[in-house]
């Protein structure tokens, strides 16, 4: 397989869609037949002054900040849109614009480059990569502890978003290196956590992180990756946890018998020692929205100890019919939670939410876009 075509459904891979020509090892095909990569994420602790460094692994984006044009698990089209035309364009259910590509003419002249809607990796063998392992990362003195390995899909329908990175996470990410003090000998909740990429770099410093989100496949990949690398959490004594938390219920499921359920013992460990929650990219439908932060309210109540969110979401930008104009409702509706979250007084928790300037170091290498933003929420008790 050396070309995958992508329906027009299909949610892309902000972080792998750039890097098409890229070199990716694809490791197996996952329970739903989708291919599964293995990418290699470079900790350029060397570079940590620059914002837009060269790194291995699928996560350099092609454009300076900006450029891309917006994809991501809201799909849809992007802000290019507007100059769109053609047959087939129609509004979906929220009022978007929903154009349809014109299927080319043999009279069309070829595209520059690989066209948009299609992808070339490079498939590598585990020899092969093995190889590339010893020759790249030698040659630039690259360490086991400064790579993280993830496995991920590239392109998936929207209900499988999490098994794909998204810059969200990496940000995420970074911000935890560069605030590792705060993380030192926490437990650590990630909610929405995806691939794990965001848990494990937390694990580097935290005591414990319940690395949670839906679904035995992805929960089985996510335990995947913490396995490739114990390595990284080994060193400072941190633990992942993998375990099941839906937005969608109330409770957290303890019956055994269910792959990634919660024992007695964690569940009080959870309650009594978590001081710190984080999410990345989670912000993309606004049911999924209400009910994550109804999660968040309801496990801040649930926690012994005050705690902070730290959550990523990336501002995307869609033309809509409706409003005649590019907007960004998903990030709207986030917003407005916070801004409900601060007004909140239900006498028991007091919410602070701030804005965190994104301008610390960045170690992994992504785009960091102007629209990618982190915010923190400070739970305390009222006195
Ligand atoms: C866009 S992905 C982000 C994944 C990861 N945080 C990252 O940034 O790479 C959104 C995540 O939210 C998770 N999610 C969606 N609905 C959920 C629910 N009801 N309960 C828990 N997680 C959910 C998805 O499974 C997915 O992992």
């Amino acid at each position: 397989m050396d070309e995958v075509t992508f329906k027009s459904d299909t949610v892309l891979s902000d972080v792998h869609l750039y890097t098409p020509n890229h070199r990716h090892l694809m490791v197996r095909l996952n329970s739903m037949g989708q291919p599964v990569f293995l990418s290699r994420f470079k900790l350029l602790w060397s570079h940590a002054s620059q914002t837009d460094s060269g790194a291995e692994g699928g996560g350099r984006g092609s454009g300076p900040a900006g450029e891309a044009p917006p994809s991501g698990p809201g799909g849809g089209p992007s802000s290019d849109a507007t100059s769109q035309e053609g047959p087939g364009a129609r509004l979906d259910e929220d009022g978007d614009l929903d154009v349809e590509r014109r299927p080319r003419a043999a009279s069309d002249p070829e595209p520059a480059g690989p066209p948009r809607d299609k992808v070339h990796p490079t498939i590598l063998t585990q020899e092969e990569e093995e190889e590339e392992d010893g020759l790249a990362d030698g040659a630039r003195g690259a360490r086991p502890q400064d790579i993280i390995r993830i496995e991920h899909t590239m392109a998936t329908p929207l209900e499988d978003v999490g098994k794909q990175v998204w810059r969200g996470a990496l940000l995420l990410a970074d911000y935890i290196l560069f605030q590792r003090d705060l993380f030192q000998g926490r437990t650590v909740l990630e909610l929405g956590a995806g691939t794990g990429l965001a848990s494990i770099i937390a694990a580097t410093v935290a005591q414990t992180v319940y690395c949670t989100d839906v679904g035995a496949d992805l929960l089985a990949m996510c335990q995947r990756n913490i396995a490739l690398n114990s390595h990284l959490t080994a060193a400072g004594g941190g633990v992942v946890k993998v375990k099941e938390l839906d937005w969608l219920r109330d409770d957290l499921c303890t019956d055994p018998e269910v792959p990634f359920s919660w024992s007695q013992e964690d569940v009080s460990d959870l309650y009594s020692h978590t001081t710190i929650l984080l999410a990345a990219e989670v912000f993309y439908d606004d049911d999924l929205t209400d009910a994550l932060f109804t999660t968040l309210s309801r496990l801040a109540h649930k926690l012994k100890n005050a705690c902070t969110a730290i959550l990523s979401v990336e501002k995307r930008l869609n033309f809509t019919l409706r409003h005649l104009d590019v907007t960004c409702e998903a990030y709207e509706h986030f917003r407005s939670w916070l801004r409900r979250l601060e007004r909140r007084a239900d006498g028991r928790l007091r919410f602070a939410v701030e804005r965190l300037e994104a301008s610390f170091p960045q170690l992994l290498a992504y785009e960091r876009t102007r629209q990618l933003e982190l915010w923190g929420i400070s739970v305390e008790p009222v006195m």
